[in-house]
């Protein structure tokens, strides 16, 4: 009898804190179904994973990229530039190693394509974010072409609606702070170049997109895999953060009321403005609130300490209202029952981490995807309000007990509730990500160069 060879599958996750841990839930998740996966790595931001993944293999691809040069360049640029890098050194190794079947890669990181259609290499795409994401970018790009856009700073001023693409203003298209339109244009081609994939895999759910997810796989034509949120599809796999957490957050968690503490984080790259933190200080002083701040280091604009806050937001801190970390274990702050609200700048994990545990948000998007998460938690699920305009500390302070305290914040809380509900029944056996995941599977198993 023919014995039927593994199937051999290369990952290729993109180098970001928002992108990785996902991926490599799905490639361990990937392997307990009996697939042999390798782990292509960049230099750029590498971290030694193989003690976490010890049944995963690894390559690592010397692009030679560093953290200064995504300083000096802006993180767009960057982007463009490691996929240009990549790409050769991809090839080669494949043309070496010939026995690979299958790649899946991260959106950002499209540099495999090429190599996969020269080499006749079946592939698929990972987004880690939502599929109203991914039709977004069509839309911006389109937009664009026909030169229905104003120039890029005037865009976020657009409250009106963009046709057929309801809820979303003009203001809500995922437009970057971190490079020009003509590069972002070049960025989002890549990005949205899908048709000759063999699919899409999203770490999203249908109980939370159905109908962006059925558009998805109008527009491309693939199957589309809804396989999310995969913190939860694959609980068992913890992936180590690029930071170090600061666990003690948690023990101070204990000591606050239940469902008191507004919890604020700003994921691994959005950079505040001085005068916006300051702001933000004195607003959770005033709201009277417990809060926990994550300020990662240099995340501050122009400032490396933070001696820059006033004395009432230090005396509270010392006073024990107020808790500051570096970086905090978010996903186990988000399931404590103290924590009542999250400020957030909407990235796709944090905003799936906070309906999953049930908690409301404050929405302060401020680049790219996060503006259409954020008018889905505000508009679609209802699980949170948008801060919009300038930040002022009396803005702060009334949206701080707006989410935490008043009968609004209530109300949001139970909407969350019950999506979290929704999220745990699709990840069970016979949900809806949970078959996804499944029809994943059996898709790669028949796929073959
Ligand atoms: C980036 C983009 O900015 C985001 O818009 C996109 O959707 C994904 O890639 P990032 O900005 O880092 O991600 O935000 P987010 O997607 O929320 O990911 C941050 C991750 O870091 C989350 O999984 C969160 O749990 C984790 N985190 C954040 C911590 O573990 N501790 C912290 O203190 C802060």
């Amino acid at each position: 009898m023919e014995e039927i060879r593994q199937r051999r599958l290369l990952m290729v996750p993109a180098p970001f804190e928002g992108h990785f841990p996902s991926m490599m839930n799905l490639a361990s998740y990937l392997f307990s179904q009996g697939i042999s996966v390798t782990v292509v790595q960049t230099q750029f931001n590498f971290k030694d994973l193989s003690a976490s993944f010890p049944d995963l293999n690894f390559f690592t691809i010397k692009d030679g990229m560093s953290e200064s040069d995504m300083k000096s360049l802006g993180l767009l640029e960057f982007i463009l530039r490691l996929n240009s890098i990549c790409e050769p050194i991809l090839k080669e190794l494949l043309i070496i190693n010939d026995d690979v079947d299958f790649i899946i890669y991260d959106e950002f990181v499209y540099f495999p394509r090429g190599v996969a259609e020269d080499l006749h290499l079946p592939n698929m795409i990972f987004s880690p974010s939502s599929a109203a994401t991914s039709i977004s970018r069509c839309v911006l790009m389109d937009n664009q072409s026909k030169g229905l856009l104003p120039p890029q700073e005037a865009i976020s001023q657009l409250e009106e609606m963009v046709p057929e693409f309801h809820p979303f203003r003009f203001k809500d298209l995922p437009v970057t702070a971190y490079g020009s339109m003509e590069r972002l244009m070049i960025l989002y081609e890549n990005v949205s170049n899908r048709s000759p994939s063999s699919g899409i895999i999203h770490n999203s759910s249908n109980c939370l997109e159905s109908s962006f997810i059925s558009t998805a796989q109008e527009n491309w034509r693939v199957p589309v895999y809804p396989v999310g949120p995969l913190h939860m599809t694959n609980p068992a796999t913890s992936c180590p953060s690029l930071f170090d957490e600061e666990r003690n957050c948690l023990e101070w968690l204990e000591k606050q009321e239940t469902n008191s503490v507004i919890y604020i984080s700003m994921g691994s790259l959005a950079m505040t403005q001085e005068i916006e933190a300051l702001e933000m200080a004195i607003g959770f002083v005033e709201s009277n609130q417990p809060f926990l701040w994550v300020i990662r280091p240099g995340s501050i604009i122009g400032q490396e300490s933070l001696d820059f806050l006033p004395e009432q937001f230090r005396q509270t801190v010392t006073d024990g209202r107020g808790f500051v970390v570096q970086w905090a274990p978010q996903k186990e702050v988000l399931r404590h029952r103290a924590v009542g609200g999250f400020w957030n700048h909407c990235g796709w994990n944090s905003c799936l981490e906070s309906i999953s545990s049930g908690v409301p948000m404050i929405c302060m998007p401020y680049s790219g995807d996060q503006k259409v998460n954020a008018r889905l938690m505000s508009h679609v699920w209802q699980t949170a309000f948008e801060i919009e305009g300038k930040l002022e500390r009396g803005i702060v302070e009334r949206a701080v007990r707006r989410l935490t305290v008043d009968h609004e914040g209530v109300e949001m809380r139970m909407r969350a509730i019950r999506l979290k509900e929704e999220i745990e029944a699709s990840v069970r056996i016979g949900g809806s990500s949970r078959s996804s995941l499944n029809s994943l599977v059996d898709r790669i198993m028949s796929l073959t160069s």
